[in-house]
């Protein structure tokens, strides 16, 4: 098991000039499927959920921060659960893309909070800073072409639908102040529809299919030992072709 002191924490004040480019890791799948359960998992086990937010050497950044704002029009429409938030259209793709290519130079970046009891942007942000390896997960991390070029590893959490429906019900009626007969419609509606159009044909893209789900202990296992490896300087991060020989001094 590693400590926090095995992975020191960044040290900002010498990465100022010469930030790290990160490993970039897209977690896919669909939604209930247990991506933000098996993102928490890897860091607990890299014992980085118990290090400061701004020391972190490893960070999450969720879809679902970058979904857009509404027109008055389509805010109506969502609050009855005719929105298909499961659609590419719903998320705002420039500001995904912007932030994502920040993120690949190992620059400061503020990501956006969405309440998604509202389907609003909240006021504040959160600042993520130049770090060693990003999970950037949701429905559609791996559909665009342009976010697959920058992903160093490509997951898919893979779990059967029924026991995601059920999973979503339990968390839209009890977390999102949704009724029974709302989020059903929804599903059949949109969610099912959009699963199985965008979201399910990225597994071909996928390097590791994690069946299962945040059930997959060895799966969780081996992608923390690969990140531990990653952190430990025991493997490029760059393992998509571009070398960077000096980047672990700039660490310690
Ligand atoms: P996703 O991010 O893919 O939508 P989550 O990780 O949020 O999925 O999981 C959806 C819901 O199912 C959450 O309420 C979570 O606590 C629950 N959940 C996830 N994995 C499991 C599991 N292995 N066993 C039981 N409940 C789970
Ligand atoms: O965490 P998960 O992958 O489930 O998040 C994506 C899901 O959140 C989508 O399937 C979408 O239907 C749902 N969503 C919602 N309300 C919003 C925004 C997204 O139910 N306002
Ligand atoms: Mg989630």
């Amino acid at each position: 098991m590693a400590s926090v002191a095995e992975f020191a924490p960044v040290r900002r004040e010498l990465i100022k000039s010469t930030p790290p480019k990160p490993f970039l890791i897209g977690v896919a799948g669909g939604s209930a499927s247990g991506k933000s359960t098996v993102c928490a998992k890897i860091m607990e086990q890299l014992d980085q959920d118990r290090v400061e937010s701004d020391q972190r050497r490893v960070v999450i950044i969720s879809q679902d921060s970058f979904y857009r704002e509404l027109s008055p029009e389509e805010a109506k429409d969502a609050k009855v659960g005719n929105f298909n938030f499961d659609h590419p259209d719903a998320f705002d793709h420039e500001l995904t893309l912007d932030t994502l290519k920040k993120i690949k130079a190992g620059e400061t970046v503020q990501i956006p909070i969405y309440d998604s009891v509202n389907a609003t942007r909240k006021k504040e942000s959160i600042t993520i800073y130049p770090t060693d390896v990003i999970m950037f997960e949701g429905i559609l991390t791996i559909y665009f072409k342009e976010f697959r070029d920058m992903l160093n590893m490509k997951l898919f959490v893979d779990s059967d639908s029924d026991t995601r429906l059920s999973r979503r019900v339990l968390r839209d009626t009890q977390e999102r102040g949704r009724d029974l007969e709302q989020v059903l419609a929804t599903y059949a509606n949109f969610v099912k529809p959009a699963f199985e159009e965008f979201c399910l044909p990225t597994k071909k893209y996928a390097d590791v299919i994690i069946p299962r789900g945040s059930d997959n202990t060895v799966a969780i296992g081996l992608i923390v030992q690969h990140i531990k490896d990653i952190l430990n300087g025991n493997k490029s991060s760059e393992i998509d072709g571009v070398h960077d020989p000096g980047r672990r001094q700039r660490h310690h």
